[in-house]
């Protein structure tokens, strides 16, 4: 069965399935996001189109979450939007796009939507993560971006302050654009945005999909600096604005982000330790990367002699728990790995670690 199958049945029973194949976040939200939520319904702002900057104090708020000053930014549908502007304004056929595998495939799917190619630098071994040298050594001429994914999806590695460093001067010496897509920073206490060694063509893309677990709301922006925005406006096809509801969800859980963010990773901390353990007892079974840095990884399979697709069909259709094989993520290594996304109950978390090692164990019978 494909995995838009599995998405298909996962969605039909919506309510009873652990949820731990997207990256969302499924654990409870601050009260405040609902309540805004519902005042804005209760006062049909939805009548109107939003302003189409943002709601007074968006913007704001999402300047300040980054600690960015002079930088200008396009709310979008979803972080997704952003990239696919970004991309279609700034490269043109016969570009090349640095870039990764594995990665989030979906936006290599869109540079090709602008005629342009992303090199996937091989980055499932150590150090799992894009090196500044790695990517020196796969520039071309064409090269006219990089892609940076910190925390990288599906891996959950995240690069250092001194590679983010390297990373930004590679993009620097060659008059790159740096795409920082930083959909799982919130994950990461230690993260470091590339706008402090390259803010001159840094574009950060910021989600609210996966932090503050409003993915269903679609709503994220594209931030850089004030000429590089421009050049994206010319791409922006959403004049309308942005989902007025979303709007106001995401302000809210800006605003509420210190008390709820601390909750987020310590529950990520332990659900990744209930998952660690039990991947250690499974023959065959490891964790390339441990601890992760977002709210997610990969579990290597290679060596325990079962599919990753079947792996995540009989998770599923057997235990309702819905996980990711690596095919959706990775051309090169893509059979090897499945990823497993842990913002999600305690409860949810424990549904996972029953069900995985006798589902192994029975599919290498
Ligand atoms: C690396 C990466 N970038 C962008 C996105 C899209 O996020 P959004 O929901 O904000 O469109 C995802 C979603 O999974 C992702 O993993």
């Amino acid at each position: 069965m494909a995995s838009i199958d599995n998405f298909q049945f996962a969605h039909e029973h919506r309510r009873e399935v652990a949820w731990m194949s997207q990256n969302t976040n499924t654990l409870p939200m601050h009260p405040a996001v609902e309540a805004a939520i519902k005042t804005s319904v209760e006062d049909r702002e939805y009548n109107l189109y939003p302003f189409k900057r943002g709601i007074f104090g968006l913007p704001e708020a999402i300047f300040a979450d980054l600690g960015l000053d002079e930088a200008d930014m396009l709310l979008t549908n979803g972080g997704i939007e952003g990239e696919y502007i970004a991309t279609r304004a700034l490269l043109k056929p016969g570009d090349e796009v640095l870039s990764t595998d594995p990665s989030f495939l979906p936006i290599h799917d869109q540079i090709a939507m602008a005629s342009a190619k992303a090199v996937e630098v091989d980055i499932y071994r150590k150090p799992w993560v894009l090196t500044p040298e790695s990517a020196d050594e796969a520039l071309t001429p064409a090269t006219k971006m990089l892609l940076l994914i910190d925390p990288n999806n599906p891996l959950g590695s995240g690069c250092t302050r001194a590679q983010v460093r390297g990373l930004a001067e590679v993009a620097r010496d060659h008059g790159l654009w740096l795409i920082d897509d930083i959909t799982y920073r919130d994950f990461n206490p230690d993260h470091v945005l590339a706008s402090e060694f390259y803010p001159e063509r840094t574009l950060f893309s910021y989600s609210f999909s996966k932090g503050p677990g409003l993915a269903g709301m679609r709503v994220g922006a594209i931030l850089g600096p004030p000429a590089g925005l421009k050049e994206l406006k010319r791409y922006d096809t959403n004049v309308l604005g942005v989902n007025v509801i979303a709007q106001r969800a995401a302000l809210a859980a800006l605003e509420s982000k210190k008390e709820w963010l601390p909750k987020v990773r310590r529950a990520c901390e332990s659900n990744q330790r209930t998952i660690q353990e039990a991947v250690g007892k499974v023959d065959g079974a490891f964790l390339p990367v441990y601890p992760s840095k977002a709210n997610m990884f990969v579990i290597d399979l290679s060596a325990a002699g079962v599919n990753p697709d079947v792996v995540e069909e009989r998770l599923l259709h057997d235990h309702l728990v819905h996980t990711r094989a690596g095919s959706y993520l990775s051309r090169k290594s893509g059979g090897k790995f499945l990823r497993v996304s842990f913002s999600v109950s305690a409860a949810d978390c424990r549904r996972f670690v029953e069900a995985f090692p006798g589902v192994v164990e029975k599919l290498r019978a």
